[in-house]
């Protein structure tokens, strides 16, 4: 009978646990086009297999009515479960308590959920949706975060750490997510700031929306804060989903291979004609990119920042690497700042969690201009070739078209440890591009031109002759093999197979001085 008693003592803890804020907290969620944050969990996991944890912690802060503010679980969900069958550990904050305000316990219990974790070495997937640090708990709810930022920084680069924006996430609430390492959001639904539109209102006078200030758009396009952007909440979970089948689940372990469906001896006749006749005209990029790769098994990341460069995921022969390239269709596929963070930063990913690296390159340089310069560009550019350098993963790399100048050099090549690297017959590999090197080799020349234009197209016929090819790299073995295009994907997937007990290191220190 005793047991009998706790049992349903049991269950109507849990009942009212799974209860939330209430009914018509749970609507008002609902209208806004939202999930709670049970419903998350269920469509982010594999069915049934979610394990909570800390279903029963409740606050224990006085003063300002918290006394008889008190939910179980104060507000949010956390444990672990499975994502197509591999552990992963989640937090997922309920804004219908509290609005998923954060407070001491509340932050206990995702630094649990942080150390289980790192100590077991698995992927953690935090879903954000909170006002923010709980003012009436105010320098316990500082502490909370703090210890939350902690984690994020330890953990890095030893296990994938994943946010999910799905309501507001504002004030220093917003460093959690950016110390990891892929922030998904959702339009018109997830916001994220600093500070919100009325504080600017005051202090700058700029009138803006919460979503043109910190929606998904701004920061997947704009701030490069966030990676992925979705349509809505079901959608956004998915795409989670999908991201996970590409990581490991720490760094000392191999990413999840699949059985290949695409043949690795595949040829893509396509790929001997995309390069277009003029060196100026564009061409995407991502058709090479999907030619090359197990079929459909593209996944960009960070698609809507800074399109002159492509980052994203694919897999060779059913084992994953990550892809790098500059997109010619795209401002030309320069360098320029943005492009050189996103790129840098997702290099540091791959080689952190071990995954190897292909770079395919047409690049005509770093962008010029005077808002680049004083922005930083040497700063920021200086970041990608160190993300390269540093990298010990194997790195291959493909020259289609232009590598000119820095660039050439930034972009995975041979003397920058780059393992494998091959050219396209359509290689152009020098200093800079003819229209810039011939007025700065023959100025005088062409002044004393009897048909100054003439001649200046003889010099850059000439200079082509000399540079526009690959054959000056490969006769000094700068790069390994200059291949047929449509032979590039089994080239390719050989090399990697090559290359898989790759073994390299730098010196040892405490860490570098990065340019940050
Ligand atoms: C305590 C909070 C809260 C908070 C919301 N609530 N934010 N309680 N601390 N930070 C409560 C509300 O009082 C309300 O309780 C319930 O949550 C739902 O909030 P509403 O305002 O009714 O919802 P909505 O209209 O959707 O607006 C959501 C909101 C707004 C935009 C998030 O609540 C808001 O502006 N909150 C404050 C945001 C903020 O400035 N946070 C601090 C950021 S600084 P009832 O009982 O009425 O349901 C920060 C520092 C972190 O986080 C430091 C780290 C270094």
């Amino acid at each position: 009978m005793a047991s009998e008693q706790g049992i349903q003592r049991l269950r109507r803890l849990k009942e009212e646990a799974r209860q939330g804020g209430g009914a018509e907290a749970v609507a008002k969620q609902h209208e806004k086009g939202k999930l709670t944050a049970r419903e998350r969990l269920e469509k982010l996991l594999d069915e049934g297999s979610f394990q909570e944890l800390d279903m029963l912690v409740t606050h224990h802060a006085h003063g300002l009515g918290m006394d008889q503010r008190y939910a179980l679980g104060d507000g949010v969900v956390t444990g672990y479960g499975t994502i197509d069958g591999r552990l992963v550990y989640v937090f997922s904050q309920d804004f219908t308590v509290m609005g998923g305000s954060l407070g001491r316990a509340h932050a206990a219990k995702i630094t649990k959920v942080q150390d289980l974790a790192l100590k077991t070495g698995a992927p953690l997937i935090g879903i954000n949706d909170s006002g923010g640090a709980r003012i009436q708990e105010g320098v316990e709810a500082l502490a909370g975060y703090a210890e939350i930022f902690l984690r994020n920084t330890m953990a890095s680069g030893v296990i994938p750490q994943i946010s999910v924006i799905m309501g507001p996430c504002a004030g220093g609430a917003v460093y959690s997510p950016a110390l990891t390492d892929f922030v998904f959001m959702v339009e018109n639904t997830s916001h994220m700031f600093i500070t919100g539109p009325t504080v600017i209102k005051a202090v700058t006078h700029e009138d803006v929306t919460m979503e043109a200030l910190g929606g998904a758009m701004a920061h997947n396009a704009t701030s490069g804060v966030a990676h992925f952007a979705a349509e809505n909440e079901d959608a956004c979970l998915q795409m989670v989903r999908q991201l996970v089948a590409y990581l490991p689940q720490n760094n000392l372990e191999d990413t999840p291979a699949i059985v290949p469906k695409d043949d690795p001896a595949r040829t893509e006749a396509a790929l001997d004609t995309i390069i277009p006749a003029s060196p100026n005209d564009p061409y995407d990029m991502k058709q090479v990119i999907a030619g090359v790769v197990d079929a459909g098994s593209f996944l960009e990341v960070q698609e809507h920042l800074a399109k002159n460069v492509i980052i994203g995921f694919a897999r060779m022969d059913g084992a994953v690497v990550g892809v790098v390239a500059n997109q010619p269709a795209e401002k030309a596929g320069v360098l320029d700042i943005d492009a050189s963070v996103k790129a840098a930063r997702f290099v540091r990913f791959l080689d952190a969690f071990n995954i190897p690296i292909i770079t395919f390159v047409d690049v005509p340089g770093f962008m010029p201009g005077v808002a680049q310069e004083h922005g930083g560009i040497i700063r920021h550019g200086a970041k990608l070739i160190y993300a390269y350098c540093e990298a010990t993963v194997p790195k291959l790399t493909v020259i289609t078209r232009k590598a000119y100048g820095g660039a050439y050099i930034v972009m995975s090549s041979k003397h920058i440890r780059g393992d494998f690297n091959v050219a396209w017959p359509t290689a152009e590999i020098a200093v800079m591009g003819p229209e810039g090197a011939v007025p700065v080799l023959y100025r005088r020349e062409l002044e004393a031109a009897q048909d100054p234009a003439a001649r200046h197209e003889e010099l850059v016929s000439e200079y082509k002759q000399a540079f526009a090819n690959p054959y000056q790299a490969a006769s000094r073995g700068y790069v390994d093999a200059v291949i047929e295009p449509s032979q590039t994907r089994p080239v390719l997937i050989n090399a990697l197979q090559m290359l898989q007990n790759k073994r390299d290191t730098n010196p040892a220190k405490k860490h570098g001085t990065m340019p940050l």
